[in-house]
């Protein structure tokens, strides 16, 4: 299937009143797992590769991105490919030119007006080149592997930016935080129903990792659309190649416990995104 926008496919969602799975790629087979969990499910996902997996991928966007962009342009549902959490503008750039079809530039650590001037250049860039842009106002926090449910953003505030930079997704701060290995946050649901009936444009939900299954579900109802889930998978793919390499000590082949963690996230994908649906 042709490549296909951020903008139109979660404004579908977000009209159905679905959550829209977006899942990170952190090796280059992640994709293809990604992609297969999305066809069993028949929804559609969003591959997102990171400005920190590219760090980890020796500064290197091409390799994986084009690979993700090949394994997207071969699956039979809709797949969107995605940089996660840019804040450098020459990536930004670089996957405009490799064929991107969204980007998250994230100023949120940056004060409001930095944040904005630096939103509205990616914008008229992105935008020429019919590329989606996501940006996220309120910091949601965790990346120092606390967890960090502080902030939050004003919903008034969210509606100036949007109107301000012309995104065409928000992430917002509402309780969740980053990188948590237990699903134990508790999400401002209140303040959700607020955001999606002030906020134009479709909300992200980042750091869902740290979400049960119910909040989500929550969530999703309230008005959240993109939900970026990552550690939650790192969870279940460590702890299932754990297990193989335990129960096979003399194992060598990494295609064996490698395959073990692909199937495992490969069945929670599938469920996460059927539970979005619901
Ligand atoms: O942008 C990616 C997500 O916000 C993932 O966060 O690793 O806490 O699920 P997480
Ligand atoms: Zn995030």
């Amino acid at each position: 299937m042709p490549l296909i926008d951020l903008t139109t496919v979660a404004a579908a969602s977000r009209e159905a009143g679905k959550g829209l799975g977006a899942f990170n790629v952190v090796q280059l087979e992640t994709a293809q797992v990604l992609v297969d969990a999305a066809a069993a499910a028949a929804r559609p996902v969003v591959l997102q590769v990171s400005q920190n997996a590219v760090k980890y991928h020796g500064g290197h966007l091409a390799p994986i991105g084009r690979a993700t962009i090949e394994v997207a342009k071969a699956a039979e549902i809709e797949a969107i490919v995605h940089l996660d959490h840019a804040d450098d503008v020459e990536l930004i750039r670089e996957a405009v030119d490799l064929g991107f079809t969204s980007v998250m530039y994230d100023g949120s650590h940056l004060p409001f007006e930095q944040n904005l001037a630096t939103t509205i250049e990616v914008v008229e860039f992105c935008h020429a080149a019919g590329v989606t842009v996501e940006a996220e106002l309120g910091e949601v926090g965790g990346k120092d592997g606390v967890h960090a449910p502080g902030v939050r953003t004003d919903p008034d505030d969210a509606a100036d930016f949007v109107a301000k930079t012309g995104v065409d997704l928000l992430a917002v701060a509402v309780g969740s935080s980053h990188a948590m290995t237990e699903r134990s946050a508790d999400l401002d649901l209140e303040l959700i129903e607020r955001m999606a009936a002030t906020v134009p444009v479709p909300l992200v939900l980042h750091g869902s990792s740290g979400v049960s299954d119910a909040g989500m579900v929550a969530a999703i109802r309230a008005g959240m659309t993109k939900i970026n889930v990552s550690t939650h998978l790192n969870v279940q793919f460590t702890a299932a190649v754990r297990e193989y390499l335990t129960a096979n000590p003399d194992a060598v082949d990494p295609r064996k416990y490698v395959a073990a963690g692909n199937q495992v996230v490969r069945a929670e994908v599938e469920r996460l995104l059927g539970l979005y649906a619901a």
